[in-house]
């Protein structure tokens, strides 16, 4: 019976849980044949099933090589048509070295259709889903008083989605009107971005009840979620990932019980500065943000992506098995100045 649905000890009966395949319960025994010289066991990922987004390069694959490092089955999503060349080298060395398996399936995962048979698709051979990365991300930057006024015709598109944004079109001046029309178009993409958020967490969701798997996932937001990152005019981007930040704290709440009164843990990864290749093109567009960056936090550093692996197998292992509607924000202190 589950301890949350007709016990009626519910109340009191939660310390038997997780139970249903965790380390935990089980860790370190120091002799018989139990005994393992592995430490930390709640953290291994043995022949658990994996979904990353966006995973071929950047922060997404030093996921995917944390999960598969830890024995993980790891799908990565992304919409490049082949992975890129250290995708490839991490795909053969990983694998061999710690029996985890690494695949690659070409998604964009604005096609909803195209997602959610994938991700059933790889739910069905495994028959389990045991966790999602939702990392696929763009970045957009534009001053807010700088959208070109030649883009009315995209109304059309503000109006079909019949967002309350219509709302700031009664403004009298024109000039300014059209860069609200503006301003709300990329909202809109930003938005979609946020419902292919919502598209690849919720068919994970499904395919985890589907087959039983309590499982957790993680959205990847972003320190910018709480602050305005210096020198970077991404008004919309930053209100996108606030709005990450919060679709953790609602599915979590949704989903708490969803698995036969056992939980899909979601929480949201908030990190601060990264050397990937978005990044890289934020430097080229202008080389004065290294620095800001660099002074910007308490580590007077930009981190790197290996420096959130531990995070992730954190989050996404039995290790973090009380937590879930968090915000783990890493970012070597900028948001707390
Ligand atoms: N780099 C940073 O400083 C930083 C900081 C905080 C948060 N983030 C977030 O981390 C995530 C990864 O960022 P990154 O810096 O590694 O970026 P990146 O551009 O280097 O990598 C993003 C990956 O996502 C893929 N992708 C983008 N749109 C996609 C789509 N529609 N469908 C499928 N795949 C798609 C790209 O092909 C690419 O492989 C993003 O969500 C980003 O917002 C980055």
């Amino acid at each position: 019976m589950s301890p949350h649905a007709t016990d009626p000890d519910a109340s009191t009966s939660h310390t038997d849980y997780p139970s249903y395949t965790s380390p935990i319960s089980q860790r370190l025994p120091t002799q018989g044949p139990g005994h393992s010289p592995h430490r930390f066991r709640e953290f291994e990922l043995n022949g658990r099933v994996f979904v990353v987004t966006g995973g071929a390069q950047g922060l997404g694959l030093a996921f995917v090589e944390a999960l598969v490092e830890a024995g993980g089955i790891v799908y990565c999503l992304d919409r490049q048509k082949e992975p890129t060349a250290s995708f490839s080298e991490t795909q053969g060395r990983v694998a061999a070295e710690f029996g985890g398996t690494l695949h690659y399936r070409q998604v964009d995962v604005q096609d909803a259709k195209l997602l959610d048979e994938v991700i059933a698709s790889i739910a069905e051979e495994h028959s389990r889903l045991d966790g999602l990365i939702a990392n696929a991300g763009i970045q957009y930057t534009k001053p807010a008083l700088e959208y070109p006024a030649d883009e009315v015709s995209r109304v059309r598109i503000i109006k079909t989605m019949e967002f309350e944004i219509a709302l700031i079109l009664l403004s009298d001046d024109e000039r300014q009107l059209q860069r609200c029309l503006l301003l709300g178009r990329e909202l809109y993409v930003h938005l979609t971005v946020f419902t292919m958020v919502s598209a690849n967490v919720i068919e994970g969701a499904k395919q985890m009840i589907k087959y039983k798997t309590p499982g957790n996932m993680v959205l990847i937001g972003s320190m910018s979620g709480f602050n305005a990152n210096k020198g970077l005019l991404s008004s919309v981007y930053n209100a996108s990932k606030a709005a990450v930040i919060q679709l953790g704290r609602n599915l979590s709440m949704e989903w708490a019980r969803a698995v036969d009164g056992k939980p899909i843990r979601v929480n949201v990864l908030c990190p601060g500065n990264i050397i990937t290749p978005m990044v890289e093109n934020d430097f080229k567009n202008d080389p004065s943000l290294r620095k800001t960056w660099e002074d910007a936090n308490m580590l007077g550093r930009i981190s790197e992506p290996k420096e959130y692996r531990g995070a992730i197998l954190f989050l996404l292992s039995d290790a973090s098995s009380f937590m879930t509607a968090g915000s783990l924000v890493i970012d070597g202190g900028y948001t707390a100045w």
